[in-house]
């Protein structure tokens, strides 16, 4: 029996689903700290700016291309430019849709095992956080076991498909998600001295930005948005073709933007008030959080709420990453979605082990560093800025600006792209990325 292609059951169902990817361990973990330790407040509208000028002509025009051509990443490059050799951009997001996740995965591991552990009140005032984490990540046998959990729900969902699957899951996730923001935000700024971590988090010190500034925001914005792999290409190959979609891009971008903000309000009120370092940077989530949350009247019930939200955040990404690799399967090789769901998600499985044992349990180095971060820099680094350069390249030069920007225009209601779309799309969003790309490699290879 062929397959029959499935679509999102309303326009609602696609925006929840896309904020699901979108919304996910880099805002609720990455974001906070990034804000905290690059000017506050001034990263912020740094970030505004390069969403509104780099972020939403990209994720336009992913959900362009996929709604038009209603296929796989692979399999809309080759509808829309056939027998040239363009598809190698949807395999480029094939390749990062595996890499992405199977580091992802053992980090949401490590999330839903302090759950566990914030709960049953492993922390006290009195624990060790930042040796109590490097314990838990340098052992080889627990993260792993979490790892193989997050990946069978993760599948568990996908398997179901786009209307059972990932639509009924994210109807129900996505609005706990706001929920447990909002709650834990509440219980940060009603604690004492919490303003103080207010005006830390969201006060404009614009002594700290500097060139680096500008490409960490290109590059957060790039992960936190899903942009430049074809999850929002897949996504939008499941939108109905008369679904409007610069509105629902900018709900996307709205909502993955407003949590990421709303985490921080989650975060530093409470760092601040119970009088914490807020300048740890990468730790803060795991190391600074518990020792947090410890200090609090309530603290277990809390830090569990907390670890709960990364837990749904990064599930609901989990189930995009998976699907880009899955849609290829089905598309253009035939295979059935259980099948394609169980070979891709074993693979990723397996590449994540080595990633989670590199943490400390087996010395496995590449070119020096972790094999974990040989994978998150292998997507930082290369995957996404090629992948979102060359879909500007292609929407902007072969499938033409204007094009694109007809297809989006051809449903929208409130919301429509003008002319300024093509200049961004052909001129800026290509020259930010170049930019992005050869100061990367030089500072990480030559300085
Ligand atoms: N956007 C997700 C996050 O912020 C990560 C992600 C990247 C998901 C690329 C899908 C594709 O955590």
């Amino acid at each position: 029996m062929k397959n029959i292609r499935e679509s999102w059951v309303s326009r609602l169902a696609f925006i929840m689903a896309a904020a699901g990817s979108a919304v996910g361990l880099g805002n609720i973990w990455r974001f906070p700290y990034i804000v905290g330790t690059n000017g506050g407040a001034a990263f912020v509208v740094i970030y505004v700016v390069i969403i509104f000028v780099i972020g939403y002509p990209i994720m336009t025009t992913e959900i362009t291309l996929g709604q038009k051509a209603q296929k796989n990443p692979i399999g809309t490059f080759k509808a829309l430019a056939p027998n040239t050799p363009w598809w190698l951009v949807g395999a480029l997001g094939v390749l990062a849709g595996v890499v992405i996740l199977s580091f992802y995965s053992v980090v949401a591991g490590w999330a839903m095992a302090y759950f566990f552990k914030t709960l049953s009140g492993e922390f006290t005032s009195q624990s060790d956080t930042l040796n109590i984490f490097l314990g838990h990540i340098g052992s080889a046998t627990p993260p792993l076991l979490w790892h193989a959990v997050f990946m069978a729900l993760t599948a568990g969902v996908v398997g179901l498909g786009i209307v059972k699957g990932i639509g009924q899951a994210v109807k129900y996730l996505m609005p706990a998600l706001f929920v447990l923001v909002v709650l834990l935000m509440l219980r940060a700024l009603t604690l004492d001295g919490a303003l103080e971590g207010v005006s830390f988090y969201l006060r404009p010190d614009f002594s700290q930005i500097r060139a680096q500034t500008f490409l960490d925001g290109i590059g957060q914005a790039f992960f936190s948005l899903s942009l430049g792999m074809g999850a929002i290409i897949t996504y939008g190959s499941y939108m109905r073709k008369d679904d409007d979609v610069p509105a629902s891009a900018a709900w996307v971008i709205g909502l993955d933007t407003g949590i990421a903000l709303l985490a921080g309000l989650a975060i530093f009120p409470a760092v601040f008030a119970l009088g914490f370092d807020p300048e740890v940077g990468a730790g803060l989530a795991f190391i600074t959080l518990p020792a947090v949350f410890a200090a609090m009247p309530l603290g277990n019930l809390f830090g569990a709420l907390f670890f709960l939200l990364l837990t749904i955040a990064a599930l609901t990404s989990a189930f995009s990453l998976l699907e880009v690799v899955v849609a290829w399967l089905i598309d253009e090789k035939g295979i059935h979605r259980l099948k394609a769901t169980l070979i891709t998600a074993s693979i990723i499985f397996l590449l994540g082990v080595p990633a989670s044992l590199s943490m400390g349990a087996v010395e496995l180095n590449l070119f020096g560093i972790p094999f974990f971060d040989v994978l998150d820099q292998l997507q930082e680094k290369f995957l996404l800025p090629i992948g979102a350069l060359l879909t500007s390249l292609f929407a902007g030069y072969v499938y033409k600006a204007h094009h694109v920007r007809t297809l989006a225009n051809e449903h929208a209601h409130t919301l429509k792209l003008g002319a300024w779309f093509e200049v961004l799309i052909r001129y800026i969003v290509p020259l930010a990325i170049v930019v992005i790309l050869i100061t990367g490699i030089y500072a990480t290879y030559f300085a």
